[in-house]
């Protein structure tokens, strides 16, 4: 399709090599639209798996590879203009809770400021149909009035990263307001899956169970996650991409939230390994419970999840069985 494909069909996709990226960018390959993905393989996690996440697309004449980095706003306008996208999902940040509150200038020069630069292109550029920035359920904080639903004011996240992610829809606001940008924020709640992020509890998890290794267990195990399948996910974002709304903020979580001890027993009988357990304190800037209210989701874009969590962990393991041991 290489030949023949128009702007019509190409997405550009920042964050291309991360977890969401990656498996991102094969499913819209997969779809048959074109792809140019950004990233700047940082080292928030060992950058040789990003290699590894990103090596099958590489060979797919729809896929173009551009390695800069969003905060150099020169380098990241050129490539947009040259990549022409019809679409933009931007999902390039750095997203680890507990080292946004050691280094939170970090966390604003390239959440924040990457994103303006982006948003800023897209403006000049002019003619993108649609964008979107995945935000995520840390906007919320500790909000007790769940399943959340995209209409709280979400104005008291616990970490820097959420108040970054907060900060950008805002933005996207403006910026729809004042130029007539359509971006559609989508609230991801913990994902899970293939070429999962390292620093996420079921690939930690997981990979104590698989290799003779602690589970670190915070407070008394009862904080919850609504754990979400990639898969789901990536199909609710392609779902969201192709249907411009102006501006909207969309949920895109399980609605099945699952302790920590829950997630446990479900590891435990995927992988058929005991877990030796060693209590943690838990960190202040980590939420109580995230829960998705999805109706928004379901009315919109007629999006809803379908894999159990039991599939979900069991692909997750495999995976990390097949790559990682
Ligand atoms: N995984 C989840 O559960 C989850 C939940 C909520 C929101 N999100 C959001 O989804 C997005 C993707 O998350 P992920 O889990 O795939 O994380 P990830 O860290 O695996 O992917 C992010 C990618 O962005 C790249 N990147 C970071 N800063 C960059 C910069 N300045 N310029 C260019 N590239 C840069 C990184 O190299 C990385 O490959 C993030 O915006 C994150 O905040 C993820």
């Amino acid at each position: 399709m290489n030949q023949q494909s128009s702007r019509k069909d190409t997405v550009l996709v920042t964050g291309v090599a991360g977890f969401v990226g990656s498996n991102l960018a094969l499913a819209l390959l997969e779809a048959g639209y074109r792809v140019v993905g950004i990233d700047n393989f940082d080292d928030t996690y060992d950058p040789a798996f990003k290699e590894a996440q990103i090596a099958p697309a590489l060979g797919n004449p729809d896929f173009e590879l551009m390695r800069l980095d969003i905060r150099e706003k020169a380098a990241l306008a050129a490539a947009l203009r040259r990549a022409h996208p019809r679409f933009v999902v931007h999902l390039a940040a750095k997203a680890d809770t507990r080292l946004a509150v050691a280094d939170p200038h970090t966390y604003v020069d390239n959440n924040i400021t990457g994103s303006i630069n982006l948003f800023e292109t897209i403006r000049d550029v002019g003619d993108v149909e649609n964008t979107l920035y995945v935000s995520s359920s840390s906007v919320y904080g500790n909000d007790p009035d769940i399943p959340w639903r995209e209409s709280a004011a979400a104005d008291r996240p616990l970490s820097p990263y959420g108040a970054t992610k907060r900060a950008v829809e805002l933005f996207a606001h403006a910026y729809h307001h004042n130029f007539g940008m359509n971006i559609t924020c989508l609230r991801y709640f913990n994902v899970y899956g293939e070429n999962n992020r390292p620093n996420m509890v079921p690939y930690k998890w997981t990979k104590a169970l698989l290799t003779g290794g602690v589970i670190e267990l915070s407070g008394a195990g009862t904080r919850k996650r609504d754990y979400t399948y990639v898969g789901d996910t990536i199909r609710g974002t392609i779902l969201a991409m192709t249907k411009p709304f102006g501006y909207e903020v969309i949920n895109l979580g399980n609605n099945r939230p699952l302790s920590l001890t829950e997630l446990l027993a479900v590891l435990e009988k995927v992988t058929g390994v005991k877990a030796n357990v060693e209590a943690r304190e838990s960190s202040k800037a980590s939420v109580e419970e995230t829960y998705a209210d999805i109706s928004k989701a379901k009315e919109l874009l007629g999006w809803e999840p379908v894999t159990p969590v039991e599939e979900g962990m069991a692909r997750l393991v495999e995976w990390f069985k097949a790559n990682r041991l």
